[in-house]
C-alpha cells in the first residue's frame, strides 16, 4: 500500500525541454525526454500531494491522476505557466531542462538556403528557478536540478547557492546508460546544509519514490 505522506501538499514540477522556434518549421530543442519529472509527479500524486505539472515537448504520457497538466513550448511559456502557478506550492521541483539561450531575431518565414552560411543570434532565456529562488516564501521548498558532465558535486553546489535552493538533485549526464533519455538514473541529493546523499543507479521511478522519502523524512517540509 503506498503511503499517503504527501496528502494535501502542493506540488509544483517543470519537465521536459523546452523548444526555441528558429522560424515556422525549425526549433532548436535538447535530449531532455521528461521522465525524471513524469515520474515524480506519478509519485508525489500516488502519495497524496496536488500535483500541477508543466511540461515541455515530451514523448511520454502524463500521468492520469495529475490535479493540472500544463504544457508548454518556450522558456517563456514555462517561465509565465510557473509564476501565474507557484504561489501556492509548499513544494516546487524544477526538473525541466529548460534551453538557455532563444534565437533573436524569429523569421516568420521558412529562412532560405539560398545563402549558404547563415548566422543564427541567441540571447539569454529567464533563468526560472533563479527567479524562483529570489521570491519564494521561507515555507516553500525550493528544489533544482543539476545535470553536468564534469565536476558534478562542485558544480552542483554552486547552483544551489547561486538559485537559493533548499536541495539541489545532480545526475552525472556523461554516463551513456543514465541520465539524458534513459529509464535510469544516478543521483546526489544535497541539502543547502551541505550533506549529500547518493542514491544508487535505478530505474527513475524508483529514484523518484527515494527523493519524496528523502523530502518527507527531511524536516523541511512541515505537517
Ligand atoms: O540550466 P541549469 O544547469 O542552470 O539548470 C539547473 C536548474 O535550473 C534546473 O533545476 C533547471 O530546471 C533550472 N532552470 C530553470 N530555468 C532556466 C535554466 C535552468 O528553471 N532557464
Amino acid at each position: 500500500l503506498t503511503k499517503k505522506d504527501m496528502k494535501g501538499k502542493n506540488v509544483l514540477i517543470t519537465a521536459g525541454p523546452t523548444i526555441e522556434p528558429i522560424d515556422p518549421v525549425r526549433n532548436i530543442t535538447n535530449r531532455s525526454s521528461g521522465k525524471m519529472g513524469y515520474e515524480l509527479a506519478r509519485s508525489f500524486s500516488y502519495r497524496g500531494a496536488n500535483v500541477v505539472l508543466i511540461s515541455g515537448p515530451t514523448s511520454v504520457n502524463p500521468p492520469y491522476i495529475l490535479k493540472k497538466f500544463i504544457s508548454v513550448k518556450t522558456a517563456d511559456e514555462m517561465r509565465n505557466a510557473v509564476m501565474k502557478y507557484y504561489q501556492n506550492s509548499d513544494i516546487i521541483i524544477m526538473t525541466a531542462a529548460v534551453s538557455d539561450f532563444k534565437v533573436k531575431n524569429y523569421s516568420d518565414v521558412k529562412i532560405k538556403k539560398d545563402s549558404g552560411e547563415i548566422t543564427l543570434q541567441l540571447i539569454k532565456n529567464p533563468d526560472i528557478l533563479k527567479e524562483l529562488g529570489e521570491v519564494k516564501k521561507e515555507s516553500q521548498l525550493l528544489i533544482g536540478f543539476a545535470a553536468e558532465t564534469n565536476n558534478l558535486l562542485d558544480y552542483a553546489k554552486k547552483k544551489l547557492i547561486e538559485k537559493n535552493c533548499d536541495i539541489i538533485i545532480a545526475n552525472d549526464v556523461s554516463k551513456k546508460d543514465i541520465g539524458f533519455d534513459s529509464d535510469l538514473n544516478e543521483t546526489y541529493i544535497i541539502n543547502k546544509m551541505g550533506d549529500v546523499t547518493h542514491v544508487e543507479k535505478s530505474t527513475k521511478k524508483d529514484i523518484a519514490f527515494r527523493i519524496i522519502d528523502y523530502i518527507s523524512n527531511s524536516g523541511f517540509i512541515k505537517a
